[in-house]
């Protein structure tokens, strides 16, 4: 009998230690400890079940069931000891953030056209309400048209002039200009007449500076028809520079060669930056080179299946990213594909 109230007293003392214990835990390692001192295997409260085997068989049931009763308490308060500590730590966690819900939020940022995308709409604007229609031809070509059909047989010395990206597959190249599409446009429309713009990437093999990269978009004009005169060609490449710069820029025109026009010439456009005097933009000459022109050489027309003893044509091409450079002041043309946001979201 005495045996029994001595393990119930000492069930009791341990309780109270363990519990007086618990008030000074405050973090998840105390915790770990407590469990450990006041509930692990070698704690005094699982001592006292080891023992009551060899106790009496009457004190057994009793002192089975207090000890019960005092790990189960001592479970209770592990669990909400663990989660006063957890309410602690997301309190101070939320008092250090210092949320200020008053701040203004992120803007989301607004997409827009690539400058080399508005430029090209600008242009099948104007060129629209000129009569131009707006005609898609591929970038990856073939040698024959890119170069044959239009008056450059292999060996030509003006294969010089396009520094060719060439593929692994024979005669299949990227084009290295638009007018390559100048020929599928005649087979397509042929003996129709013609009035079109062809936009869109072309690639050199160059070397890359502030003036040269390696892809850059052109457009081609094509017209076809009967009686195109040269004098139809000034007049709608002067009108066309007039409405895309504005009424006050000059032009002249300059004799050049071209294998796929004849007579061929290169359109100039005084200097908009130094109005002519000579400035860095110009290289001090006062004059821009801004496209190449021509009457489509009878051997193109034939090639487009048009009789070049009934019709005739002009056509001319120049590079856009090089007009967006002029009226924006880029400077450097690798800033286009470099997909730098900061340059891109200047317009
Ligand atoms: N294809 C020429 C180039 O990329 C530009 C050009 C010149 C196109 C004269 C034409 C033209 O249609 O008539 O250098």
């Amino acid at each position: 009998m005495e045996e029994k109230k001595d393990l119930i007293a000492v069930l009791q003392q341990i309780q109270q230690k363990a519990q007086d214990a618990l008030h000074s835990v405050n973090s998840a390692d105390d915790l770990e400890r407590w469990k450990f001192t006041y509930l692990g295997r070698s704690s005094e409260v699982m001592q006292v079940f080891k023992e009551i085997p060899s106790m009496e068989t009457a004190l057994r049931p009793v002192l089975g069931q207090k000890a019960n009763q005092v790990k189960t308490e001592l479970e209770k308060r592990l669990e909400l000891t663990h989660e006063r500590i957890q309410q602690a730590a997301l309190a101070n966690n939320i008092k250090q953030q210092k949320l200020d819900v008053t701040l203004p939020g992120r803007q989301p940022e607004r997409g827009r056209l690539h400058i080399a995308t508005q430029t090209l709409q600008e242009i099948y604007r104007i060129l629209a309400e000129m009569g131009f229609q707006v005609y898609r031809s591929r970038e990856v070509e073939s040698d024959e048209y890119n170069f044959e059909l239009l008056n450059i047989p292999a060996y030509h010395p003006a294969r010089d002039l396009w520094d060719t990206f060439y593929t692994k597959k024979e005669g299949v190249i990227l084009r290295t200009h638009t007018s390559p599409g100048q020929i599928h446009a005649m087979h397509e429309y042929a003996p129709d007449p013609v009035r079109i713009v062809l936009p869109g990437m072309v690639y050199r093999y160059e070397q890359m500076d502030a003036s040269h990269e390696i892809q850059f978009n052109q457009i081609e004009l094509l017209a076809v028809g009967r009686n195109i005169t040269f004098g139809d060609l000034r007049g709608t490449l002067e009108e066309f520079i007039r409405r895309m710069f504005g009424s006050g820029v000059e032009t002249r025109l300059r004799p050049s060669y071209f294998p796929f026009t004849e007579p061929s010439a290169e359109m100039d456009m005084k200097c908009i930056s130094c109005n002519g005097k000579g400035c860095g933009v110009c290289s001090g000459t006062g004059w821009l080179e801004i496209l190449g022109c021509g009457m489509v050489h009878p051997t193109v027309l034939k090639n487009g299946g048009y009789d070049p003893e009934k019709f005739s044509g002009f056509a001319a091409g120049l590079g856009t990213e090089r007009i967006s450079m002029l009226r924006h002041g880029v400077d450097d043309i690798r800033n286009f594909w470099a997909n730098d946001i900061r340059f891109l979201k200047q317009f």
